[in-house]
């Protein structure tokens, strides 16, 4: 099978609106099981995969996603390239709810993840060049789709990896704003580099839930607000996808 774009949907989003024609697929890996089924079918004339990372129902927390298995998944299935969509947290001022951004960086702040393909005894030991964590031609495509599509994203900026499940302290922020971040997220990492061991043409949309700790006006985040700007901001997805496999 031949897939034109593998979507991995994250909090808020957990089946693709508009898929048609659609079949599931229980997908053995060596790395064990998935976070659910591959669902694929058509969408804008186009065969389309979709994930939900943390499975349809939202029973698997960042930190135990298995995202060798996913990857690996939606690579035997015939992916060509890979768009993950986030829910983060907004550091930087112009970042608050509901923007969309398509980050072009990464700082790793997770642990005790299975980050490479290569942690099996025996296996090669690869050192690939992560200068650049995204595909830029692949950003460039949701940057111009987006556009076609009139929906505002930001161009670039620095998604920084925190372990979860729980949201950061303000001290962590602060640490992270100093660092460079511009946006938090759990689930950025390892999925990119596990993309590019598999040489999977990978870019992430990232869609702001809250300001981060110590960024916004409340002096606590609320889960429910948070899943209310997800869901404004995920409706844009399918649009700007559509364009992107025109
Ligand atoms: N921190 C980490 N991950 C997130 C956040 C946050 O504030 N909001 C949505 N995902």
């Amino acid at each position: 099978m031949s897939i034109d774009l593998a979507v991995i949907g994250g909090s808020g989003l957990y089946n693709f609106p508009g898929l048609e024609n659609s079949s599931r697929h229980r997908i053995d890996t060596p790395f064990g099981a998935a976070s659910g089924d591959v669902v694929t079918g058509d969408f804008a004339g186009r065969k389309l995969a979709f994930l939900a990372r943390h499975g349809e129902s939202h029973t698997v927390p960042p930190h135990r996603v298995n995202y060798r298995a996913n990857l690996w998944a939606l690579h035997s299935l015939g992916a060509r390239k890979v768009i993950g969509v986030n829910a983060v947290g907004g550091i930087r001022a112009d970042m608050g709810p509901r923007v969309i951004v398509v980050p072009d960086q990464i700082i790793d702040y997770t642990h005790g993840r299975y980050t490479s393909f290569c942690d099996v005894e025996g296996a090669e030991v690869r050192h690939i060049d992560f200068s650049e964590p995204y595909t830029e031609s692949l950003r460039r495509e949701l940057i111009d789709a987006a556009a076609k599509a009139d929906i505002a994203v930001i161009d670039g900026g620095c998604y920084g990896a925190t372990q979860g499940p729980r949201l950061e302290t303000r001290a962590e922020i602060a640490r992270m704003k100093r660092d460079g971040c511009d946006l938090v997220g759990m689930t950025g990492m390892p999925e990119a580099v596990l993309a590019r061991e598999l040489e999977l043409p990978y870019a992430c949309l990232a869609l702001v839930a809250n300001f981060a700790a110590g960024c916004g006006d409340e002096a606590e985040i609320s889960i429910e607000e948070i899943f209310a700007h997800l869901a404004a901001a995920t409706a844009e997805v399918p649009r700007i996808l559509g364009h992107l496999l025109k």
